[in-house]
């Protein structure tokens, strides 16, 4: 058969097949069998080569033209197909679909609130690691080996030495290891506690840490600090108590109790106090040259008071209806 012979057969049986076919699946097929990469088309094409010097244009030409017939005719039925489809299936008189977009978790909140209130008195924020030694847990914080804080009762231990931190202060040694005085931080972070649970008390709860060292440092401007915290954070009608306290890590020491007006009682808030001078011995800090005041505050309390949160669970329940109050 003689190549325009081969032409005209090829687009006859094209022609009859064409008609026959009525969706895009069909003209897909159909593409593939006359103009895919082994199609009679395209086959026709490499036979170009056999034609006489002088035939070879006007095949070419020929050739072209089916080509062009062709990928037209299937392009139709198929932009046809999908107006038919786009039109079944959107209707445009239906209302819009609503999506309800994530908001920050209240303790996030509560975290900015908190970053805010001591970067604009010239804190800087620090991290530092959830899992830790025991020496910057508890040694270098002057915390003795057999006092009851290590107790398996109260630490999580992943391994003999390793433990889930059981407060943010382990980053004030850190930080001193790692920075010459003077230094203002404020660390925000997550801790654990192996404690007994309670409306107040949960294994894992928020703090952040601060600690400002300097060579005249007092326990009134660590009150001022706090206090001027304490205001911005509640308002300035909230009522607030020091009461003296205990920790290794500073002395003196005090704990800070706001007035809880939905249980009519204190709730502790934070414990703060003078860093011990131990702690700037661990450290290689001379203790005759510097001084500082260390704090640690919880941020569940302070967003449980503020907002009248009744129980610490409910800030990891994920329960849509209490995130969305806020
Ligand atoms: N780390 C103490 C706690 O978790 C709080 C604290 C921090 C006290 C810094 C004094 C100084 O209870």
């Amino acid at each position: 058969m003689s190549l325009k012979d081969s032409i005209e057969s090829v687009k006859n049986d094209f022609l009859t097949e064409f008609a026959s076919i009525n969706d895009s699946t069909g003209s897909e097929s159909i593409r593939q069998k006359y103009l895919g990469r082994n199609g009679l088309v395209t086959n026709l094409f490499k036979e170009l080569g056999r034609a006489s010097n002088d035939d070879r244009p006007v095949f070419g030409h020929l050739l072209n033209q089916l080509k062009n017939e062709l990928s037209e005719k299937i392009n139709s039925i198929q932009a046809e197909d999908r107006t038919a489809s786009d039109n079944e299936l959107v209707d445009i008189a239906l209302p819009g679909k609503l999506y309800s977009s994530g908001s920050t978790h209240i303790l996030e909140q509560t975290f900015n609130d908190i970053k805010k209130i001591f970067s604009d008195i010239g804190f800087s924020i620090s991290y530092g690691p959830e899992i830790d030694d025991e020496y910057h847990n508890f040694t270098a914080l002057n915390v003795p080996e057999h006092h009851p804080a290590r107790d398996m009762q109260d630490t999580f231990f992943v391994d003999k030495d390793i433990v889930l931190r059981t407060h943010t202060s382990n980053v004030q040694i850190h930080l001193m290891e790692e920075k010459d005085p003077p230094l203002r931080f404020i660390v925000p972070g997550r801790v654990y506690r192996n404690e007994s649970i309670s409306y107040k008390s949960y294994c894992l709860f928020h703090q952040v840490e601060g600690l400002f060292v300097d060579k005249s440092v007092s326990f009134a401007q660590l009150k001022g600090c706090l206090e001027y915290f304490v205001k911005k954070m509640f308002g300035s009608d909230c009522k607030m108590r020091w009461r003296p306290s205990y920790f290794p890590f500073t002395e003196p020491s005090a704990e800070v109790d706001i007035w809880d007006e939905q249980r009519n009682q204190w709730m502790e808030i934070l414990g703060c106090g003078m860093v011990d001078p131990e702690v700037f011995n661990s450290v290689n800090y001379d203790p005759k040259i510097w001084r500082g005041y260390a704090f640690g505050m919880g941020v569940e309390r302070i967003a449980m008071l503020k907002y009248g949160i009744e129980d610490i669970r409910l800030f990891y329940g994920g329960d849509i209806r209490f995130l969305r109050q806020f």
